[in-house]
């Protein structure tokens, strides 16, 4: 099956689709500096924690590859974490931006005098290469994973996108779809449009009907009522940020799905690849939720949805408990409750 190329490494160039032209227009865009990955990961013209991950590390190199080759390694070293921070700063919740930007100065950290600053940094291409190519394995493997759990069922309802836009290739939560699809079985997926940006139906409905799968959007308000009519078999989101406990940051409305699926009686998938795991926090609690702009909501796409000056509430994201949770699928395996137990046992 061709697939998006939501992120290219090409000409020395990161090439990127620019998610916020989707579904209209298959817009690409070229990033030749980090000021303009910083905007595009802040913007969401490349958005989804893992291809936030792959785009800022390559971003990083890109930040610092003009650094000149005759100064000294202590030098570079300390303006690889400068360029890191700044990037870093571009959204708060996802941590696959802090687990690739770690990575990748964590790596430059290992150059000592013995290296030139030249083969530092062909280091880090070559790291930013392996977080791209490590990414689209464990989309595979979250497909083969999730398949397992969900070939007995047909239909399943999905929030926000966590597809191939969100990731260097496979998606995670749309993963096991698109191995069905490759095995012969046709899942039927409905979207939630997901306010107020809508990855819902702009990005998952577009890359589900380019991809020949059935899809049918529905707006958020509608999930509960879909599945009460039975329509739902299964429910699979991805996620932004997972707590030692299993408690999942991910897209704003996750957490009401959550609770329509443990209503309904309805099992309820996240689909993550390690990179999301955050073990240095206990719970939800502590996860940082982004809050966005009140235009989003009240002038989203360039329409005037609310008065003027009126107070908004725009948190990108929230919290779905670990208890609402049937199972957690990454590209090791799928972790069951107790999480704190289950996720310890995978990682360490
Ligand atoms: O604000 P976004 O579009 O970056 O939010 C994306 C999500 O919430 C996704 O579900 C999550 O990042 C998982 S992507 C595999």
């Amino acid at each position: 099956m061709a697939r998006l190329k939501t992120i290219e490494w090409i000409h020395d160039t990161i090439r990127i689709i620019d998610q916020t032209k989707l579904p209209a227009r298959l817009v690409y865009s070229d990033i030749d500096t980090i000021e303009q990955m910083y905007h595009a990961i802040k913007k969401l013209q490349v958005r989804g924690a893992p291809a936030i991950g792959v785009a800022a590390a390559f971003g990083l190199y890109i930040g610092v590859r003009d650094f000149s080759d005759a100064g000294s390694i202590t030098g570079f070293i300390s303006h690889v974490k400068k360029q890191a921070a700044y990037l870093a700063g571009a959204r708060p919740t996802a941590v696959n931006l802090f687990w690739a930007l770690n990575r990748m100065s964590n790596t430059v950290s290992g150059c000592t005098q013995r290296f030139s600053i030249l083969e530092c940094k062909e280091i880090l291409l070559k790291e930013a290469k392996l977080i791209f190519e490590e990414d689209i394995a464990a989309g595979k493997a979250i497909g083969k994973n999730g398949f397992e759990l969900l070939k007995n069922v047909t239909t399943i309802l999905t929030h926000c996108n966590a597809g191939g836009l969100a990731t260097a290739e496979y998606g995670t939560a749309l993963a096991p779809i698109y191995v069905g699809k490759e095995q012969g079985k046709i899942f039927h997926v409905y979207a939630d449009e997901t306010r107020p940006l809508l990855q819902g139906s702009r990005l998952t409905a577009f890359e589900l009907q380019q991809a020949g799968i059935p899809v049918t959007i529905i707006c958020d308000n509608m999930a509960a009522s879909v599945m009460a009519k039975g329509k739902i078999e299964a429910v699979i989101v991805g996620a932004d940020r997972i707590a030692a406990n299993g408690d999942t940051a991910n897209k704003i409305g996750t957490y009401s799905v959550a609770l329509a699926a443990k209503a309904h009686k309805i099992p309820f998938f996240v689909a993550a690849p390690l990179s999301t795991f955050d073990l240095t926090i206990r719970s939800g609690k502590q996860i940082p939720i982004e809050e966005r702009d009140a235009n989003e909501v009240i002038f989203g796409f360039g329409t005037q949805t609310g008065p003027e000056g009126v107070d908004v509430y725009n948190p990108a994201f929230d919290v779905t408990p670990g208890r609402l949770i049937t199972a957690i699928i990454t590209e090791r395996g799928v972790l069951y409750p107790p999480f704190g137990k289950s996720i310890k046992a995978m990682t360490s």
